[in-house]
């Protein structure tokens, strides 16, 4: 098996400088630039314990480019680079495009005016093929055939209903051997359903509202071990139960722009 790889861009210039999300309401200029890198740094040195990182460049002027899950969403060798629904993060489009041409990623071609905001709303099941994807706030509900078509594999879509889950990896982790973590009310109660169709009951861990609201889904399973924001020690359980060894990284001066592990990460490599 190949040695994953995973994509990180360091918050040289991060800041929350507009709302796009409900967490960053208020936030504006409240981000203190040192604890961000020291965060994001120990996240960093986190995951090369198991994993290649790869650097993304950081640019000033696009604040959220550290938030590398949108940069697109990959598998093996072909990319779909994201089209970002809000203008003040379309400056990002370029950056990500000519990172995935340099890996050598054939790139999709996409319609311009289908958005679409990569691995924030879009993730590969795991253990079987398919891939999770998500509308109602970002990403268009026309994504999904266009995925599906570009990656020849099948595309089970979800609709989104909480707004402080604007993106799917904020509320729906799958983990190794099928598991899925995640939080149903961000869910409409169809998709809700869905889920359980896709997922035995005794592979569904389901996480509380606290938890959701501490970024609890927005984790990282990287070597059996789930590097995450917070876990209540019950979430914790849970996951021990499944297998899994909790690693906490504490990134509140990211959760300050609606980000956290996942949402700073983007895997090359599954
Ligand atoms: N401020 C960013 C936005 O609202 C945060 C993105 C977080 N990324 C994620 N994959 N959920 O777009």
């Amino acid at each position: 098996m190949m040695k994953q790889k995973i994509l990180m861009c360091a918050p040289e210039f991060y800041e929350v400088d507009y709302v796009i999300n409900p967490w960053m309401a208020g936030n504006i200029g409240q981000t203190t630039l040192s604890l961000a890198q020291a965060q994001w740094e120990n996240l960093r040195q986190t995951l090369a314990r198991f994993v290649d990182i790869v650097l993304l460049p950081p640019v000033r002027g696009v604040p959220d480019l550290v938030f590398t899950a949108n940069a697109g969403l990959v598998l093996g060798d072909k990319a779909v680079v994201s089209r970002f629904r809000s203008p003040e993060r379309q400056g990002e489009e370029p950056y990500n495009r000519a990172l995935f041409e340099k890996l050598g990623f054939e790139i999709a071609d996409w319609p311009q005016d289908v958005f679409f905001e990569g691995a924030g709303d879009a993730l590969w099941h795991r253990g079987e093929q398919f891939l999770w994807t998500a509308y109602g706030f970002r990403s268009d509900q026309q994504a999904a055939t266009l995925l599906q078509t570009f990656f020849g594999l099948p595309v089970v879509q979800l609709r989104l209903v909480d707004p402080r889950f604007y993106h799917m990896d904020t509320c729906l982790c799958p983990l190794t051997g099928g598991y899925v973590m995640y939080y149903p009310p961000a869910f409409a109660p169809e998709s809700q359903q869905l889920i359980a169709a896709h997922v035995p009951e005794d592979k569904r861990i389901i996480v509380s509202e606290a938890d959701a609201l501490h970024f609890a889904c927005n984790a990282v399973d990287v070597a059996g071990h789930i590097v995450l924001n917070d876990a209540s020690p019950a979430l914790e359980a849970d996951l021990t139960r499944a297998g899994f060894k909790t690693i906490r990284v504490p990134l509140g001066e990211f959760l300050k722009a609606g980000g956290t592990a996942k949402c700073l990460t983007l895997k090359l490599v599954e």
